[in-house]
């Protein structure tokens, strides 16, 4: 942390809070269980992903990736391609129109760029991964691209490429910081806390690599305009971000770039700007003519980074109460030298639990592979791993309940930040949970089903709560009717739904009256769908904008005699039945239609930002749950099926627990395979990706998922907008632990390496 940074939080310490939303306790709209309101749409599928965009006198395009993971291109002899049927141009590092570094995205929430690695696309010789685009090929159809791309032949004189985890890790390094945070933080001295301690574990926890498979694949689509100026559907959950990557790249005025993302098929982190982006538009160029590039399932594997792989320490020391003494959570993940990505699996270990002597540090090594980038709770997912498997462990030998464990540990302060939690019920999340799923401590290998070893465990969810700077529009027309615009994601999460809904209430009209602009860089800025910060950020925004236009709308109305709002002020109104109206006389007030056909204007429109992100610096903010897992494991085969899941949540007010529910099932179902079956097999010698298919990295199916019970506190944040916090990502923490646990408290047996696959259980 910077030393700006703590002065802020210091200073923070004694500002007061803002005041508390009106709308905080209200339940009108907000908290309602609405159906999505694109549900008809993608049910019918009419909802376009940005693939299916129809554009004139389209070309198609295909990519050849390297073979190699590091080295250079001696040849690439195209002159079988080029002759192939419809093929249009073949684009090589040698004729490639000329692009500049892409921009890195910020980590941080700003939108300078989008890219996960600043290594140049397709501009000379060298190879940095194995699967790096060495050639596009642009043809009529998508089969002829496909063919033509397969006709291209590459030679290369090959490095050595550092591609081994393990030779490399005795090597690794400290980085800068992680996520802005300092990579490693101490509290007491943990070593000598463990030492002391009278129980103690500690061991070392392994996840694999694993890769991004949304159900769309990347995709773009790009079409330049004769005035320089460039229009790209994308699927990116970074808007503006992309755009100013593609300005950069390609030197463009930022406004002569359009990016749309009007449907995005999931994008858990995957989705944000891409080698197929920059050569989608390039291609366009080439030919002149708008180019499709959609990636396939295997190209995804190749040009799309995902989770990277980790070794963690957790160690614990507790007395014979259970009271932690000391806890380290420690260990090394790999990055690439072209991107800045240190996964954050000790975040956790930094909030979660008090104890006298705290250490948490994280180191890295740097491999020649695809830029690994965010997957869904990246670092929170796999550090829940590790350490709430450690505790599982520690409770075993304690022979503690682990749900009175974690109770007996529940600090009042943030144990490293040393703030005070802006809301946190962890324990009730606990208590609600275990009633409804029926926890039970059961002795390990105690309960059986015929040949099915039956076991339960449990394990804690945990995801920052943050919220960035955003920018929304209103415009409230006479008819009665309003629109909020701003350049939102839908990557499946009901995003226009719960913003209608918050609209609606704020502005006191039907919910049918209100509609939702989004998926567009023409409408205001609006930070990229990642880090669970969407919904509370575009709230903010949202209701800055309402709060302008309600101050317009009051001036609109004016001071005169025959003004039923004369000599009310802001600070009195408030909105219901189409209009404003004073609190203390509702008497007084009018419908947005009848003071606009006053005014003689047809509507008022504004724009608002929302105002900084204060709130983070003074208090730990996060979201809370408690995953309960049970699961039968096969005695004869070993083959694990998780027969029971429930997930009780801490995370705010829930603003819409239809989708809400949705949200957490699918981080749920996503830790299932995390848990289970996803693994990406990775060739140590030459730095393959061996698995690039949906054969062969297992993703949970129906039949893997057990029915999943979704609870929730629904206890309201004071300090966030609405009293929300975000929820895309906490689902899928501590799942892969509790089933982690509940195999241990079925067969007796601790697997410390994802994933539970039953080799490892024979
Ligand atoms: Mo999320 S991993 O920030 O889409």
């Amino acid at each position: 942390m910077s030393i700006m940074q703590k002065i802020m939080e210091t200073v923070m310490q004694f500002t007061p809070d803002t005041e508390p939303d009106p709308l905080m306790h209200k339940h009108g709209y907000v908290g309602k269980p609405f159906s999505r309101v694109d549900g008809q749409l993608k049910v019918k599928g009419e909802a376009p992903f940005s693939a299916e965009i129809k554009l004139e006198n389209i070309a198609y395009a295909a990519l050849v990736y390297s073979t190699i993971a590091k080295g250079k291109i001696t040849k690439i002899d195209w002159s079988e391609a080029k002759k192939a049927d419809g093929v249009l141009a073949v684009i090589t590092h040698e004729n490639a129109p000329k692009m500049n570094d892409p921009a890195p995205m910020d980590p941080t929430g700003g939108s300078s760029g989008a890219a996960a690695s600043d290594l140049p696309i397709l501009r000379d010789e060298q190879i940095h991964w194995d699967g790096q685009p060495v050639a596009v090929v642009v043809a009529e159809t998508q089969d002829q691209a496909e063919y033509g791309a397969s006709c291209v032949r590459v030679e290369y004189q090959t490095a050595h490429a550092d591609v081994s985890f393990d030779a490399l890790k005795t090597q690794a390094i400290t980085p800068k910081n992680i996520m802005g945070e300092p990579p490693e933080v101490e509290i007491g001295d943990a070593e000598k806390g463990l030492k002391a301690a009278e129980f103690v574990v500690d061991n070392i926890y392994r996840t694999p690599r694993y890769n991004h498979n949304a159900i769309e694949p990347h995709a773009t689509i790009a079409a330049w305009d004769d005035d320089d100026g460039l229009m790209v559907f994308d699927q990116t959950q970074m808007l503006y971000g992309s755009r100013n990557t593609l300005a950069k790249m390609f030197d463009l005025e930022p406004e002569k770039v359009r990016v749309i993302a009007p449907f995005i098929g999931g994008g858990f982190g995957g989705k944000g700007f891409w080698n197929n982006t920059a050569l989608c538009v390039a291609a366009a160029k080439f030919v002149k003519r708008p180019v499709k590039l959609a990636v396939s399932r295997e190209g995804v594997f190749r040009i799309v980074g995902g989770r990277t792989l980790s070794e963690q320490r957790v160690a614990l020391g507790a007395g014979k109460g259970g009271k932690f003494t000391a806890l380290i959570h420690s260990g090394i993940t790999a990055t690439t030298t072209h991107n800045n990505f240190p996964e954050q699996f000790t975040f956790p270990a930094r909030h979660l639990y008090a104890s006298e002597n705290i250490f948490v540090g994280q180191k890295i090594v740097n491999l020649a592979t695809i830029a690994n980038t965010f997957m869904r709770a990246p670092g929170e997912s796999i550090g829940t791993f590790a350490l709430e498997s450690a505790i599982d462990e520690l409770a075993y030998q304690l022979k503690i309940d682990p749900v009175e464990l974690r109770k007996i540990n529940e600090p009042e302060k943030d144990p490293t930040k040393d703030t005070d939690f802006s809301s946190r019920n962890l324990i009730e999340a606990y208590r609600r949970g275990a009633e409804k799923f029926g926890w039970r401590n059961a002795a390990p290998r105690s309960q059986r089903e015929g040949c099915w070893l039956v076991g339960q465990g449990v394990a804690t969810a945990y995801y920052p709560a943050y919220r960035f700077p955003a920018t929304a529009r209103v415009r409230i027309s006479s008819d009665g009717t309003a629109v909020i615009s701003t350049a939102a994601h839908e990557m499946g999460m009901g995003t226009a739904t719960v913003q209608i809904q918050h609209a609606a209430e704020r502005l006191g009209l039907p919910i049918d009256k209100v509609s939702f602009e989004y998926g567009d860089t023409d409408l205001p800025e609006s930070p990229m769908a990642g880090g669970s910060n969407q919904t509370v950020s575009i709230v903010a925004s949202v209701s800055a904008a309402i709060e302008k236009a309600h101050r317009e709308l009051l001036a609109l109305a004016g001071d005169d005699y025959d003004s039923p709002l004369s000599n009310v002020k802001y600070e009195q109104i408030e909105a219901h039945d189409n209009g404003i109206f004073s609190k203390d006389d509702s008497s007084k007030g009018e419908t947005y239609a009848a003071i606009l056909k006053r005014a003689g204007q047809d509507y008022v429109e504004v724009e608002a930002s929302s105002s900084a992100p204060m709130e983070m610096m003074k208090y730990s903010m996060g979201s809370y749950g408690a995953q309960f897992a049970e699961v039968r494991v096969n005695e004869e085969s070993c083959e694990v099926r998780v027969s029971r899941f429930l997930g009780s949540f801490d995370c705010g007010r829930i603003l819409n627990p239809k989708t809400a529910t949705s949200q957490f099932r699918g981080g749920i179902i996503m830790g299932i395979g995390m848990a289970l079956t996803e693994e990406t097999l990775f060739d140590e010698r030459r730095g393959r990706i061996m698995n690039p298919s949906l054969a062969e990295y297992h993703v949970p199916v129906q039949l893997d998922v057990p029915h999943i019970e979704v609870i929730y506190n629904d206890i309201a944040d004071e300090h966030t907008p609405l009293g929300a916090h975000g929820i895309g990502e906490i689902g899928i923490t501590g799942v892969a632990a509790a089933i982690a646990n509940a195999v241990f408290n079925a067969t007796g047996k601790r697997i410390r390496d994802l994933p539970i696959t039953l080799d490892k259980l024979l």
